[in-house]
């Protein structure tokens, strides 16, 4: 009897720990713990069994059986150990961040370059007590070129230099004129919006898209931007157009810059002027960027021809004023040294990110 327990009891502890060592994983361990050490288990039973030995056989089995637990119990905790350590470091490697790794970087996006210029410009008028002004970009004749006191035969209202909305084959009479439909070749139209409007004192800046039918390239795009400067006021002379376009220049451009106007024609402006800057690379001596001239054209300008006072019912008697007009995207080309307009309006991020 005693012989064969003790045998029974070395069998179960040689094929529980050949179990334990073979366990793949800490579920399987467990139910190995069970099978033989749980409730029901079959260590258990044999030690249930103990008590019906005869006493002098006891102690030894006894002894034997708590060896065998102690034995598989000690297994158990060590392959437990060992299960858990593979465990964590499997997840460990599972969960690795590769600190290495360059990040992926989100672009920020940025204001585009004619949006930065016409707020740098608008900048310089607004400090100088100038409100901004907005008109239609789909206008009326009449405000974009009879009320600026263009004739009927002015060239500019052609149709191969403007788009118009509605047909203008039927415009019989030079009134017919001026209820036809276009899209806005200048910003000047608001001028004459605003002093409909509003009367003197006027200190306006206009920005906007304006349109005409040229075909792109380096110098012209058939959609740009203009800025319009418009100031009514008792006593406005040539010199305060003068003084202020200065200030302009200097602002965008920098103080060591020089303003030159020459004359020029305009239809809502007499006497007017076209303005030039001196050459950034040559300071006026002449030079190839500045194409041997020394002076850069920035923008038309005038004072408000009395015609215009007239369709707008100021009285040129009593007030005076100056006009300006500027393409965004040229100033924007003379400042940044860009040698082809079509460049602003691409969308190419490698030419646009420079901004
Ligand atoms: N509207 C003119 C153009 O598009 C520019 C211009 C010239 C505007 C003289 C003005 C001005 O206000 O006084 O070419």
């Amino acid at each position: 009897m005693r012989m064969e327990i003790t045998e029974r009891l070395v069998d179960l502890r040689d094929e529980a720990l050949s179990k334990v060592a073979s366990a793949k994983d800490l579920e399987e361990l467990e139910s190995v713990r069970v099978a033989y050490l749980g409730k029901k288990g079959a260590l258990t039973a044999v030690l249930r069994g103990l008590g019906e030995l005869p006493a002098q056989q006891r102690p030894a089995v006894g002894r034997i059986s708590n060896e065998v637990r102690e034995a598989l119990e000690s297994a158990l905790a060590e392959r437990k150990q060992a299960l858990e350590r593979e465990a964590l470091e499997r997840r460990i490697a599972r969960e690795a961040v590769d600190v290495t790794l360059p990040g992926r970087q989100r672009v920020l996006g940025h204001q585009h370059i004619i949006h930065q210029i016409v707020d740098e410009i608008v900048d310089v008028f607004v400090g100088l007590g100038y409100r901004i002004a907005e008109g239609p970009e789909v206008e009326l004749d009449y405000y974009n070129f009879t009320a600026l006191n263009h004739p009927p035969e002015h060239p500019a209202r052609a149709a191969t230099d403007t788009f118009y909305v509605r047909d203008m084959t039927g415009a019989s009479s030079p009134d017919a004129f001026d209820s036809e439909v276009l899209l806005r070749t200048h910003t000047s139209p608001v001028q004459v919006r605003v002093m409909e409007k509003q009367r003197p004192p006027i200190y306006v800046l206009a920005p906007g898209k304006v349109f005409r039918r040229d075909v792109a390239d380096p110098s012209h795009l058939p959609q740009f931007t203009q800025i319009e400067g418009l100031v009514v006021d008792e006593g406005i002379t040539f010199g305060d157009l003068k003084g202020t376009l200065e200030r302009f220049v200097h602002e965008i451009f920098g103080p060591d810059r020089r303003v030159r106007l020459r004359p020029h024609f305009f239809p809502f402006t007499e006497p007017s002027a076209e303005v030039d800057v001196s050459c950034a690379m040559c300071g006026g001596e002449g030079c190839r960027s500045c194409g041997g001239e020394g002076w850069l054209e920035v923008l038309g300008c005038g004072m408000v021809d009395p015609n215009v006072f007239r369709y707008v019912g100021i009285d040129p008697e009593r007030y005076s004023g100056f006009a300006f007009g500027m393409g965004a995207e040229r100033i924007a080309a003379l400042k940044h040294g860009i040698p082809d307009l079509r460049l602003l309006i691409e969308g190419d991020m490698r030419f646009l990110r420079q901004f």
